[in-house]
């Protein structure tokens, strides 16, 4: 980590980042659950390539997000914060920076099964990753829909909760530090 490191903010930059995915995550669900059922033949459908389109689109974010980390760090903690939640925060941030990879990624696996085109806005195309209906790797798709609907938006809910909590209950400036303009 560099010097940046032991800076008391996040840069601006860090937070245009974390709420685009929050912005795209919302986007992205609605899309999910309102699309057409996936079955054996695929019909062309808008919400379908919105739903791929803006998957590709959290996973370049969420590459960027992740290089802006390794090179800036986090922010000092705030003063005061027991061990337990400095070290809750940072499994929960891992955790959520890891499903950000592994749901797409698994979405992207099934679609290549499906033989499905996994094209961003019909601009350019993600090479497959699994051979049409390679056998034995039918599962992708249950797990990609069961990581998202459970997984990831769990860990969202407790992150959530837990700026909640900060704001109201502890009264601290954790949630202050993530807003836009804020110290
Ligand atoms: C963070 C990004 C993503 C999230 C949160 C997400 C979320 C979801 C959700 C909620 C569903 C519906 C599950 C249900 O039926 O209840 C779904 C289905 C699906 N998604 Fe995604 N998705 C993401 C990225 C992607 C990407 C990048 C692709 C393809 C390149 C993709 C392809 C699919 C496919 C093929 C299905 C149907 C799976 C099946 O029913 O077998 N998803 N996704
Ligand atoms: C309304 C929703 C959300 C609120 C209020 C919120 C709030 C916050 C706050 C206050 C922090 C800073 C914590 C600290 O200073 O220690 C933070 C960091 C973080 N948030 Fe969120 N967040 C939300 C949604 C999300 C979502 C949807 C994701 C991703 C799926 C996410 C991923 C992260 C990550 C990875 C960090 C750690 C940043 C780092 O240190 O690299 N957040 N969030």
């Amino acid at each position: 980590m560099n010097s940046d490191a032991v800076s008391a903010r996040y840069s601006g930059t860090a937070k245009f980042l974390h709420w685009l995915i929050v912005g795209l995550l919302i986007a992205q669900y609605i899309f999910g659950w309102t699309m057409p059922h996936i079955g054996r033949t695929v019909p062309v459908s808008t919400l379908i390539d919105l739903h791929v389109s803006v998957g590709i689109l959290i996973m370049f974010v969420a590459v960027v997000r992740l290089v802006v980390r390794a090179t800036h760090g986090e922010p000092v903690p705030e003063d005061g914060l027991p061990p337990w939640q400095l070290q809750w925060d940072r499994v929960n941030h891992w955790l959520l920076y890891a499903f950000l990879f592994i749901v797409p990624v698994l979405g992207w696996m099934n679609a290549s099964w499906r033989d499905m085109q996994v094209s961003f806005l019909g601009l350019f195309e993600l090479p497959k990753l699994l051979a049409t209906r390679a056998r034995g790797w039918g599962w992708t798709g249950d797990v990609h829909a069961l990581l998202a609907n459970y997984v990831l938006l769990g860990l969202i809910g407790l992150h959530v909760v837990a700026a909640l909590y900060h704001y109201f209950i502890r009264g601290d400036r954790v949630l202050q530090r993530m807003l836009p303009g804020t110290r």
